[in-house]
């Protein structure tokens, strides 16, 4: 599998710009992938410096429905005519976040989705878009989840309820010798996206955990006890940046040492 970072929080150079939003675009088993989209249309001017053709991606995918992973949606469309859009069923629904004394939207533009509905495949439980390309909504609970969640709301009528995140989707790049799983901002929590991808595939290693795991407030030690738990279970690299913040991927850094990357706009790697 080839990575490369098209928007990331950070940048490598001025020439590739960074915003507080994350675009992956993988090559895998001859096909192109693109997972999350960023806040507009900057994955894509990034793209073209990068030498990666928006228009021949074959599956987009969107981690779940918050307007930093789902900004670029109209610039994909009108890029990419053939893609499937793969996103959890639930991630149109209005996700505000709390800002002090007032509601913010942050959800997904749903006249585009209105718009273009042939073109979304609604993701309800399970989904094998190939044989190695598995997406799930189905996460496992039993590790609790970050304490930044705790500024994610979903509006019915007049009430603002804590969003539960059933909207956000695990993907899981089977190889023969291993799975890739690709976090958007990890709001069901890191450790419970590895159970669930252990539990489905029990005899495959995990060769790589990337994306952001959303640790801004988590304290130290639970960042650290996190850091502890990747590196038990075997994960061969954690390649994380975006909403995991400086902090936490620093404590982790010292837990993890060079099996830990930091991403940024231009990052690329070959797992
Ligand atoms: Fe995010
Ligand atoms: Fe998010």
């Amino acid at each position: 599998m080839h990575l490369t970072t098209l928007v990331e929080n950070t940048s490598r150079s001025d020439d590739l710009a960074s915003q507080n939003g994350l675009s992956l675009y993988l090559e895998d088993h001859g096909k192109r992938i693109l997972f999350d989209m960023g806040l507009d249309d900057t994955f894509f001017r990034n793209a073209e410096k990068l030498g990666v053709d928006i228009s021949r991606v074959d599956y987009a995918i969107l981690s779940h429905g918050h307007y930093d992973h789902c900004g670029g949606l109209e610039t994909f469309l009108k890029h990419n005519t053939r893609a499937p859009v793969f996103l959890g069923s639930g991630s149109d629904q209005p996700l505000y976040s709390e800002r002090p004394e007032k509601y913010r939207y942050i959800g997904l533009d749903d006249t585009l989705v209105d718009a273009n509905s042939e073109r979304f495949s609604w993701v309800e439980g399970n989904r094998d878009v190939t044989p190695w390309l598995h997406l799930t909504r189905k996460i496992s609970m039993a590790e609790p989840r970050p304490e930044s969640n705790r500024g994610n709301y979903i509006r019915d009528e007049d009430e603002y309820l804590p969003d539960p995140f059933a909207h956000e989707i695990l993907c899981i790049l089977e190889e023969t010798d291993g799975m890739i799983l690709l976090t958007g901002c990890g709001h069901s929590g890191i450790l419970n996206m590895v159970d669930t991808a252990q539990e489905g595939f029990p005899d495959l290693p995990i060769k790589a955990v990337i994306g952001g795991f959303h640790l801004l407030r988590d304290s130290r030690q639970e960042v650290e006890r996190i850091a502890k738990r990747l590196s038990e279970s075997g994960c061969g690299r954690v390649i994380t940046g975006h909403c995991t913040g400086q902090e936490a991927t620093q404590i982790m850094k010292d837990t993890l040492g060079d099996r830990l990357d930091i991403l940024y706009s231009g990052y690329t790697t070959e797992i």
